[in-house]
């Protein structure tokens, strides 16, 4: 048993020093520590799953609905084809399978889901959590879980959140579920908006793996609360409770300013990638994979042009399925290491920006 003493406040990085992955049966040692918080394990993503709805609205059937162009569309968004839900069909429907398919991958029945936190902004309701739908649907019994939401970084955090809760032994494995069905606040008569959008779901197994194995490295998590008014949905909460006046203002739709977010996305981005390799003594160079989050094909090549990475080791796949929220970046590595894009051992760098402001940028060597 290797046992590391936190002292000090963990502060949103990660130890590099773990304790092997638990058996179901702790020695007294082990429980003692996990109780107090003080034992950290090294966590890695064990397994991938991604779902994205049969349905595919082409830039053709849009230039069918509103005043755009095939070549507006592509030229200034990088964006062909997106997968779109049948309107009425909920996140959990979306995430089902995608979840189904990770836990296969990893070779786990689903009441050996301890933990299940789903990222996103269009939940299937407001409260029960989608977690505890999700949670039904897919039979994990054993798990609970709760819903987080940071828009396009969503996924980012929970990646944190969800290695945090297995370092600490409070659960031995969590699904990190990023599922966002962005066409369902969509107001299809915007032509600045209704083109950008997609739906789908990503999702990763967080274990605790042994010492030596590769894992999540580490994180760099930004917000800033002046920027919500770029990026929102105002009506439905508690600010602006559903009337008949907040659906005349349709306030029930995604609302952005593009022009101030696409000049601060770029930069951020790179900035929080630069933060989390130096933290590391790391180059642009030591990694494989850049998996930027997907909203605009010209704000990924700006990032890559300010890390000076070249377009090859920078994931891109806006084309097809264009910005599906919180779940461009785990359907991006599930891509990835089907291809063999990404093999065991290779560094990656995640990183987002979205609504909030929120972004940010995690460290990690892949596991398999
Ligand atoms: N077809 C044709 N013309 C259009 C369309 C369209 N679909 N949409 C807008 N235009 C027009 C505009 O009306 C404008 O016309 P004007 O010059 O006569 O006023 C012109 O095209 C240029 O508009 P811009 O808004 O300046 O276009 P821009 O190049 O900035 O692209 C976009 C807009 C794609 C939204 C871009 O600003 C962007 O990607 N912003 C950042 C998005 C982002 O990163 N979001 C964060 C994540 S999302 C989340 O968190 C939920």
């Amino acid at each position: 048993m290797h046992f590391l003493y936190v002292s000090a406040n963990l502060n949103g990085s990660f130890q590099h020093r773990y304790i092997p992955g638990p058996g179901p049966l702790r020695s007294e040692e082990e429980r003692i520590l996990i109780k107090h918080g003080a034992a950290v394990r090294n966590v890695g993503i064990t397994a991938t799953g991604m779902y994205v709805p049969d349905r595919i609205l082409t830039n053709d059937h849009l230039v069918q609905m509103v005043d755009t162009t095939d070549e507006w569309i592509r030229t200034r968004t990088g964006i062909s084809e997106r997968h779109v839900i049948t309107p009425g069909t909920p996140a959990s429907d979306v995430a089902k399978p995608a979840v189904l398919q990770a836990l296969h991958n990893r070779g786990m029945k689903p009441e050996e889901l301890q933990h299940i936190i789903v990222t996103t902004v269009t939940p299937d309701m407001l409260f029960p959590a989608t977690a505890c739908v999700l949670q039904e649907k897919i039979g994990a019994k054993n798990a609970w879980g709760y819903d987080l939401s940071a828009a396009c970084s969503g996924f980012l955090f929970g990646v944190g959140v969800g290695c945090q809760a297995v370092a600490s032994g409070a659960v031995d494995n969590v699904a990190v579920v990023g599922v966002d069905v962005l066409t369902s606040i969509t107001e299809w008569t915007n032509r600045d908006h209704c083109v950008l959008f997609g739906d789908g779901c990503g999702t990763i197994i967080l274990e605790a793996v042994p010492d030596e194995a590769p894992g999540i490295i580490d994180t760099v998590y930004k917000v800033d609360g002046s920027g919500g008014k770029f990026l929102n949905m105002l009506g439905g909460g508690s600010l602006n409770p559903p009337t008949h006046d907040t659906i005349d203002r349709r306030l029930h739709y995604l609302y952005q300013d593009g022009r101030p977010v696409f000049k601060v996305a770029a930069t951020y981005m790179a900035a929080a990638t630069t933060e989390v390799l130096k933290k590391h003594g790391l180059t642009i160079d030591d990694i494989t994979l850049l998996v930027p989050h997907q909203a605009n094909l010209r704000i990924i090549e700006a990032v890559a042009k300010k890390l000076r990475i070249p377009r090859e080791k920078v994931l891109i796949n806006i084309d097809r399925y264009g910005n599906t929220t919180s779940a461009t970046i785990p359907m991006g590595l599930h891509e990835a290491s089907k291809d063999g894009r990404i093999t065991k051992g290779d560094l990656v760098v995640l990183t987002s920006f979205g609504g909030g402001y929120t972004w940010g940028a995690v460290l990690l060597r892949w596991g398999y």
